[in-house]
């Protein structure tokens, strides 16, 4: 296929994955209805087209945190990104150093943090969730702060999995589900050689190594149910706070007044988010969100946002709606799965290059000229 968009990607990846790992990828909870309506309400944002304004000078640069991002994008932390592509997590950190943006890791990452850090210059960014065994967590911040981590991106919508249903059909949980895991590596070649024999171990890393045994992915979608921890509240954060010498950046806000407590908290940034459509299905859209949120706290914190970004156009639009950075997760492992380091790299260079085109013809030379101004009726 020849990967002209960053829609073929997607197309790409599904033929070369297992179904069981394409779904639990592609999927949401429930109806997948938030999952869907991330796309098209983004897709439903209509840009003000202006000409004539000489635009041969452009800049898509910003800075977060003391940090120069080439483009306003950063990898989302994505679980298990070392199943999809050979030691995944290491490829999709290099294609985003390479790219000039930041890459996260995930908490249930395949490659642990000490695999990522020393194959990129680049500080990268880690993604902590809370588990019921708290001494993980100590540990594995003492870790990434010994391997150079200065942002922490904390996740704290995923008190309880959502309910995939669309893992249970593909076999990536319930009955069976290892025969048939089985069967479908065997009839995706590629992915069985590449990843399947060559991409191992495949355990998540980063609690292996804090637990001195691997901690295997038979039953992953259950190992999150177990050890994840629904009695979260913001007194948990106090610890993390005061231990945490960098920027904190808190994940899953979709509601002003939980965005105003984050201020009152001291994060330094928020990212607004339904995770991708993947917890509570039904809730509103992240681009809906936004909006109400920026009038709340703009200014205040930083706000990232992500959920529904496909292309460089939506990277404006959300920008125009008042974010400063948005986070990218499934777009860039489709790439990944399907490419590796250079599909994302390519991806990356697609984004940029929408953005550039809606830049132009919506008159904003750079990220700050981007505003409700720039586009219709919203
Ligand atoms: C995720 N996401 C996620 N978030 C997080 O904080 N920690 C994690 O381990 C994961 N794992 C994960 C796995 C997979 C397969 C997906 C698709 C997503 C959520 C992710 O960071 C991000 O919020 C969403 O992917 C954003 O939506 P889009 O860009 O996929 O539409
Ligand atoms: C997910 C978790 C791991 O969305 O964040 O599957």
């Amino acid at each position: 296929m020849i990967i002209s968009a960053s829609t073929d990607f997607r197309e790409a990846a599904k033929a070369k994955l297992p179904p069981f790992l394409f779904h639990y990828i592609d999927g949401g909870s429930y109806a997948e209805t938030t999952l869907s309506r991330n796309c098209t309400d983004l897709a439903d944002v209509a840009l003000k087209q202006r000409v004539l304004r000489n635009m041969s000078e452009l800049s898509l640069e910003t800075e977060l945190f003391d940090e120069k991002l080439d483009l306003p994008i950063v990898l989302a932390p994505v679980g298990l990104t070392g199943m999809y592509a050979r030691r995944g997590e290491v490829q999709a950190a290099k294609a985003a150093e390479n790219k000039g943006i930041p890459f996260t890791l995930s908490t249930v990452s395949v490659c642990p943090i000490e695999e990522v850090t020393p194959e990129i210059d680049r500080a990268m960014w880690f993604q902590l969730y809370v588990l019921k065994d708290r001494g993980f967590m100590r540990n594995v911040l003492e870790r990434a702060k010994a391997s150079g981590v200065k942002t922490l991106v904390f996740t704290v919508d995923m008190p309880v999995p959502g309910a995939r249903y669309r893992d249970m059909h593909s076999g990536m949980s319930g009955k069976y589900a290892s025969v048939r895991r089985i069967a479908q590596a065997i009839t995706h070649q590629q992915w069985a050689w590449d990843v399947g024999v060559f991409g191992r171990p495949h355990d998540l890393g980063n609690i292996s190594v804090y637990r001195g045994e691997q901690i295997k992915l038979e039953d992953y979608i259950g190992w999150l149910g177990n050890n994840f921890d629904p009695s979260i509240s913001w007194k948990d954060l106090e610890w993390i706070r005061d231990f945490w010498e960098g920027p904190m950046i808190i994940k899953g806000i979709l509601d002003e007044d939980d965005a105003k407590d984050a201020v009152s908290f001291g994060a330094d940034g928020i990212v607004v988010s339904n995770h991708g459509g993947r917890q509570l299905d039904g809730v509103l859209s992240s681009v809906k969100a936004l909006p109400k949120i920026a009038d709340a706290v703009k200014g205040d914190i930083k706000i990232l946002v992500d959920s529904g970004v496909r292309n460089g156009l939506d990277v404006v639009r959300m920008l125009a709606l008042g974010a400063d950075c948005t986070m990218i997760g499934r777009s860039y492992i489709y790439a990944l799965a399907a490419q590796g380091q250079i599909g994302v790299e390519h991806l990356l260079d697609l984004y940029k290059k929408e953005m550039q085109v809606a830049m132009t013809l919506t008159g904003a030379k750079s990220l700050k000229d981007l505003n409700r101004d720039s586009l219709i009726s919203f």
